[in-house]
């Protein structure tokens, strides 16, 4: 026996995955049947229970993927909130994904988080997907690379990745049950191809699986998929956890390989494994394989006593707030910049007379425009909600960048009538109870949500003896007028604002939504109070908690709810048209709310909520110089977008966004950002069913969606995938094959340094009609100053020529044209490749 695999010598030995094995082996020797189950079904809603006989710690995990929440889901342990997932996909850098995943380990470390329950590598398929924001693109190569980086990035932090969710959860109506009808080829050449390619290049820890069926299996207990191909044909050596209450049933469960059911401890695992195993349902070696991946992942990640953690210590110090502001800038993606006739005495722009960069010292007045330049938008809603310590809006970045008085604000329009967490404003504290009405302890409320899971709770506050919350503080409004309060989520309210009692009932349970309809669902309004700009009023909401049967996981979640006073939407827009008309140049920020974008319902449709077209139409016959920020995590119509100067895609930019929005507004840098999905209009777009019919939603569409599909059917998008402008221009010179090595040389020929994403595209010479027209086949990032010439290499993988067949890969011998592309659309060279 070598050293290896003597547990005693296990950290001396040479290879220390070996070694990690071998003490994970001994571990598991050491445990009953009962432990093991115990392990296998969580212990809470994060966490799995500590074994202290064999030396294992409690594993935490955490959501994931902008940000590391920690166990709470409160604001009151505060997390970097990077931009969102499109974003970083929109870098088109898997460079700089692996720095993000650096930030993100070290956001663990400090949180006691072990496990990032990251990346979602799920793809774009229906622009209507309620997770789009949280995925990264239509194509599986892009997405691939870019969750390689991250989970690379992630686990040299010593910390783990669950890449979820495996797999073919791309949209959510009825996502718990809906089983996706999904070819194999569609499957091996789209869906698990981000994941194959991740395990293959990153060796993730973890995996999750996910709610949906595929092809009649659930995918807690897919067999095939998970042992034959993900572990079998792959190597996985990871865990498999299930996603939060999505594992059904014992036996098919552990049978199927789901290594852990959370959240726990109430799963399909435990005593009802253990009861399964002793009747003879199971065999213990099955359990002992969950065991074991369990354990491997405690060895990694340093929680079980004798082995060597992968990362003994944790790298360098990364500065969280520069690295959101920096991946911010790097995925505005700049998709119209039009040059706008000098008609006014200043020259508010550089060179080019385009309407962007807009120059500092030229620029007199700014007409700042829209409800989301104030109150922006950074984060997309559902599980990957992070609590960061500050949020820089448009407003606040402009402002601080440009001398005082150039800005000049107004709202425009708001994307929501609804009322929205109670937060500019608010000074509120949540009191807890008991029945008799004790104060049993009190906790923090930087906002009206209150969202407490498991045992989370303030301190002295337990869930036997809480009764009710009083979220309670003041208020004082930005504006006069006509105020409305209300409540979201289920259970017995009290309302009083300003000594006035304005609602004292209940709110039921639907039964039939989606958990989190309950609580980033339908705010209800429960009554109007007129209130004076400044002036301070106490406010009061009583919570009393449901009664009825206990739910799988105790949680207390309701929000206070608020709506400023409704304004005239004509008004309004006049009084921002205004604005514009005595501005050189007007930034217009539309955006999605968090009733449209978000986890556990899908879009209807793709337009801006409220009168947001009308805003922008408005304003751009007003002011020639109107630049239109995009506000939203995943495609939207932008029907004026022949009428603007420029367009700018910010997404959820995160933070920082607003003082990144600011640097490249000014022209500090440029925007970076390439279309890591294709954006257009609802009608035209070819993939778009996500409602299940008879519990069956069919991707009959097989291997063609996103720009596959719009090239298929012969229709112009908006913007084409691997659009984006910077405010340099490349010219590309040469392109030269060799083998599967390809060569671009580029050179920056317009006036100032840049950076351009070089795209290649590879199309069969002869057309067939089961493939796409041509696809991405490789990237490389170029940077130059002015008049420089940079050459990349990009090498092709093989699984680019390969189509999924009966008898499985099958190289397609070429000759394929390999064109060098500014875009999809924007072919600038092409050669010949022959395999
Ligand atoms: C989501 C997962 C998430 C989990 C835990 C689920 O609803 O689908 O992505 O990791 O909740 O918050």
């Amino acid at each position: 026996m070598s050293e290896a695999h003597d547990p005693a010598a296990g950290t001396l030995a040479a290879d220390p995955d070996q070694a990690r094995e071998a003490v994970v082996e001994a571990a598991l020797g050491k445990l009953d049947l009962d432990s093991k189950t115990r392990l296998l079904a969580g212990q809470d809603m994060w966490s799995l229970p500590a074994m202290p006989q064999i030396g294992l710690g409690s594993l935490v995990m955490s959501d994931g993927p902008i940000g590391v929440r920690g166990v709470r889901w409160t604001a009151d342990d505060p997390s970097i909130a990077l931009p969102s997932p499109t974003a970083l996909a929109a870098t088109w850098d898997p460079e700089l994904a692996r720095r993000a995943g650096v930030l993100l380990a070290q956001e663990a470390r400090r949180k006691g988080v072990h496990v990032l329950l990251a990346p979602t590598v799920n793809l774009h398929r229906s622009p209507l997907g309620g997770r789009h924001f949280e995925a990264y693109s239509e194509d599986p190569y892009l997405t691939g690379e870019i969750g390689t980086g991250y989970v690379r990035g992630v686990q040299s932090g010593g910390v783990g990745t669950t890449v979820k969710h495996f797999v073919a959860n791309d949209a959510e109506t009825d996502r718990f049950t809906v089983n996706n009808v999904v070819s194999e080829r569609a499957l091996r050449e789209l869906y698990l191809a981000p994941f194959e390619r991740i395990v293959a290049n990153a060796r993730p820890w973890g995996i999750m699986t996910a709610y949906n069926q595929v092809n009649g299996t659930t995918m807690t207990e897919h067999r095939r998929l998970v042992q034959d191909v993900l572990r079998g044909e792959w190597g996985f050596d990871g865990f498999n956890v299930s996603d939060w209450m999505a594992a059904r049933s014992t036996v098919g469960a552990i049978e199927g390989g789901l290594d852990v059911a959370m959240p726990g401890p109430h799963t399909v695992y435990g005593e009802a494994l253990a009861a399964a195993v002793r009747a003879g349902g199971v065999d213990e070696a099955t359990v002992d394989e969950a065991v074991r991946n369990v354990l491997r992942l405690a060895a990694r990640v340093g929680v079980l006593e004798g082995a060597e953690p992968v990362v003994a210590e944790a790298p360098g110090e990364v500065d969280g707030v520069e690295l959101a502001r920096e991946i911010a800038r790097r995925a505005f993606v700049l998709v119209r910049n039009e040059p706008v006739g000098s008609g006014t005495s200043s020259e508010p722009v550089e060179g080019g007379g385009r309407a962007l960069p807009l120059d500092p010292a030229g620029v007199r007045k700014v007409a700042l425009l829209g409800a989301a330049a104030r109150d922006a938008r950074v984060l997309g809603g559902g599980s990957a909600t992070v609590f960061p310590e500050r949020v820089v809006s448009p407003l606040d970045g402009l402002t601080a960048a440009l001398p005082e008085g150039t800005v000049a604000y107004a709202v425009g329009a708001d994307p929501s009538d609804e009322l929205a967490v109670a937060g500019q404003g608010f000074t509120l504290r949540a009191i807890c109870r008991d029945a008799a009405g004790n104060v049993l302890g009190e906790g923090k409320l930087p906002s009206g949500q209150v969202q407490w899971i498991g045992d989370d709770l303030p301190e002295g506050v337990t869930r036997e003896a809480l009764h009710s919350i009083e979220v309670t503080g003041t208020f004082r409004p930005r504006e006069s007028g006509e105020h409305s309060f209300g409540t979201r989520g289920i259970g017995g309210y009290r309302l009083t604002v300003a000594g006035e009692v304005l609602f004292d009932g209940e709110q039921p349970l639907n039964s039939e939504a989606d958990p989190f309809e309950a609580f980033f669902g339908a705010p209800v309004e429960r009554g109007r109070i007129a209130l004076t700009e400044g002036e301070e009023v106490e406010v009061s909401l009583r919570y009393t908690l449901p009664e009825g049967p206990a739910a799988p996981v105790f949680g207390v979640m309701f929000s206070l709810m608020h709506l400023g006073p409704r304004r005239d939407a004509d008004e309004l827009i006049a009084e921002a048209v205004e604005a514009a008309r005595d501005a050189d140049a007007a930034v217009v920020v539309v955006a999605t709310t968090e009733r449209v974008e978000s986890e556990g319902f899908d879009r209807k449709d793709l337009r801006l909520p409220g009168r947001q077209d009308d805003l922008v139409r408005a304003v751009a016959a007003a002011n020639p110089r109107t630049i239109v920020v995009v506000n939203s995590g995943s495609p939207v119509e932008l029907p004026w977008r022949d009428e603007v100067a420029a367009v700018l895609l910010s997404w959820f930019p995160g933070q920082e966004g607003g003082a990144a929005l600011a640097e490249v507004l000014l022209g500090e840098d440029e925007p970076g950002g390439r279309l890591p999905t294709t954006w257009g209009t609802f009608e035209d777009a070819p993939v778009t069913e996500v409602v299940p019919t008879e519990g069956e939603l069919r991707y009959d569409e097989g291997v063609f969606i996103g720009y596959r599909a719009w090239e298929q059917a012969g229709r112009t998008p908006s913007y084409a995938f691997g659009h984006g402008l910077g405010y340099t221009d490349w010219t590309y010179e040469s392109i030269e094959a060799s083998g599967t090595t390809v060569q671009v040389t580029l050179r920056n020929s317009g006036t100032r340094a840049g950076r351009e994403t070089v795209q290649l595209y590879v199309a069969p010479t002869t057309p067939d009609p089961n493939r796409p027209s041509r696809w991405l086949a490789g990237f490389a990032t170029a940077t130059a100053a002015p008049g420089e010439t940079v050459t990349v290499t990009i090498e092709v993988p093989p699984r680019t020529f390969e189509t999924w067949t009966d008898a499985g890969w099958h190289r397609n011998t070429g000759p394929y044209e390999v064109h060098a592309a500014h875009s999809l659309t924007d072919i600038r060279l092409t050669t010949t490749l022959t395999i």
